[in-house]
């Protein structure tokens, strides 16, 4: 197991995604968890290597993330990487600070042999995003590598790697060459990561766990709750029961097509009045969901009771959990997922949790492997809380009905095109917020909708999808002349980060 220590870097999950694409497992853990730990990780089982991330603050700076320097002790080999190199030079001696010139996109890396760049040696195109550098190498650090405008771009001693370039980032050629150089011939890393072996040691684990004990498993149509009863049901068979709680807050039509989808086994509890009675008049978003994810419980332990059920299976998934920051309390809570940060702390029951060491692709992997539905496994998700979440302020049952028809017609407007690839979600959002228009003669003073599409392969990142102009003009047109009180649409043209992918 490889732990990545987070510093803030835009990449550093996907440091912990690509080890994982190579066989081993890898998890983030912000840089605070260890930093008063007489010894740093003890509890980690199996920890074989420690990554240290990028970041975007200054080494020097007084109170700048910082790690303990206890991980150079342990034994065990250390990779820093851009800001992560620059730490392992400060805290082992070195000296870091300006250079020549601050390096950001695609530059040319001379390789040095050694084992880190065994097959990748000499000019090779590497990605740099950074101010500083480390101008003198800690003691006993030999240089393996620069570029026109850093020397040291790359440094070793005994077990401890860095570099200043990102390795993880497709842009750095050989990238993936030099992660699998250092997982395989310096921490010598089992092989110990697949999808395969995961789901055999879930299968196995619920299993035990759950004896002869009856379940629930609250489906929401989505993938990661259906990919987490599939699981749940392939070990215990007719001890699980589905259940479908229709909130009042899903898209037009939803509904239906969960009965349909699940028809067999579905228990659905029709539930709009007790979701839109406790909203009632709340606008701060953290409670919203703190509501929802109660309610969501309660309802679940009603139906518990009548079936004597002892477990809850949820479609929890890794980005829900880091979000959340309910993994090693320490990272800043984004926002607190319903499912996660959002459950009350009484519960009458425990919870199975099969995906949550998962990200969302490794988990539409794991749904090909169950031979789920094509149309499940490319659905664009659609968060717990549903509509609650892409409405600013307060739910009200005209604006969900609003919200719902310019979210049917932008749909059915994206269907007529063809899109580009890799499309997380492309989504209305509700913006309460009025502003003068004319419709024929007459002022308006209505309110807003706002479209927003996002690319991104496992929702830690996303860039915003540049959807065809002629996509977004009919369904501009469409909205502010089909929805009532609705006189303005926006395009959300925001990366996450620093923009969350919903706007709550
Ligand atoms: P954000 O807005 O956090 O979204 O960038 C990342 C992904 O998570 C979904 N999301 C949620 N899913 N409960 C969920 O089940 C929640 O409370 C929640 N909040 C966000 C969001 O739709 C996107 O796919």
């Amino acid at each position: 197991m490889i732990i990545v220590i987070d510093f803030g870097g835009q990449t550093c999950h996907l440091i912990a995604r690509r080890i994982r694409e190579l066989g081993v497992k890898s998890e983030v853990v912000s840089y605070k968890i260890c930093n008063s730990a007489k010894r740093p990780f003890s509890s980690v089982k199996d920890l074989e290597g420690v990554i240290l991330s990028g970041g975007p603050s200054f080494v020097n700076l007084p109170d700048s993330p910082t790690v303990n320097k206890k991980i150079f002790e342990l034994g065990i080999p250390v990779l820093g990487i851009c800001y992560g190199m620059q730490l392992m030079g400060k805290l082992l001696g070195g000296k870091v600070g300006k250079g020549k010139a601050k390096e950001f996109g695609v530059v040319t890396g001379n390789l040095n042999q050694s084992i880190l760049f065994d097959g990748v040696t000499g000019k090779q195109p590497v990605l740099m995003s950074h101010g500083d550098q480390v101008l003198k190498l800690p003691k006993g650090f030999k240089n393996i590598g620069g570029s026109k405008d850093v020397a040291n771009a790359a440094m070793f001693k005994d077990n401890f790697y860095a570099v200043q370039f990102h390795p993880e980032v497709v842009h750095t050629k050989n990238g993936m060459k030099i992660l699998h150089n250092w997982l395989f011939k310096i921490v010598k890393a089992k092989k110990s990561w697949n999808h395969f072996n995961y789901l055999n040691n879930q299968l196995q684990l619920i299993k035990k766990q759950v004896g002869q004990d009856k379940v629930i498993c609250g489906l929401s149509g989505g993938i990661d709750s259906a990919t987490a009863s599939a699981i749940v049901g392939r070990s215990v068979g007719k001890q699980l029961r589905n259940i479908y709680v229709d909130t009042g807050l899903m898209r037009a039509g939803e509904t239906e097509q969960i009965k349909k989808a699940f028809s067999k086994s579905l228990i659905v509890i029709k539930a709009e009045t007790q979701f839109l009675t406790a909203l009632k008049g709340v606008i701060d978003p953290e409670k919203k969901r703190k509501i929802i994810g109660e309610l969501f419980i309660r309802i679940f332990e009603k139906e518990a009771k009548k079936w004597r059920a002892k477990w809850l299976v949820q479609g929890t998934i890794y980005p829900d959990v880091i979000e959340s920051a309910k993994l090693h309390d320490a990272a800043e809570t984004i926002k607190s997922h319903h499912n996660v940060g959002g459950l009350p702390e009484k519960m009458d029951f425990k919870l199975i949790e099969p995906l949550r060491e998962l990200y969302k692709d490794e988990v539409r992997q794991i749904a090909k492997k169950l031979n789920l539905p094509k149309t499940l496994i490319a659905r664009q998700p659609f968060p717990g809380p549903g509509l609650a979440v892409r409405i600013r302020g307060e739910i009200t049952r005209q604006r969900l009905e609003r919200l719902r028809q310019a979210e049917a017609i932008l749909q059915e407007e994206a269907k007529k095109f063809k899109l580009p690839e890799g499309i997380w979600v492309t989504e209305a959002i509700y913006v309460p917020l009025s502003t003068t228009g004319v419709k024929g003669d007459g002022r308006s003073w209505d309110e807003m909708i706002a479209i927003r599409s996002l690319t991104s392969v496992d929702a830690m990142t996303a860039d915003w999808t540049r959807l065809p102009y002629d996509l977004l003009a009919e369904v501009s047109t469409r909205i502010v002349n089909e929805v009532p009180g609705i006189n303005r649409v926006v395009y959300d043209i925001t990366t996450k980060p620093p923009a969350t992918m919903e706007w709550e």
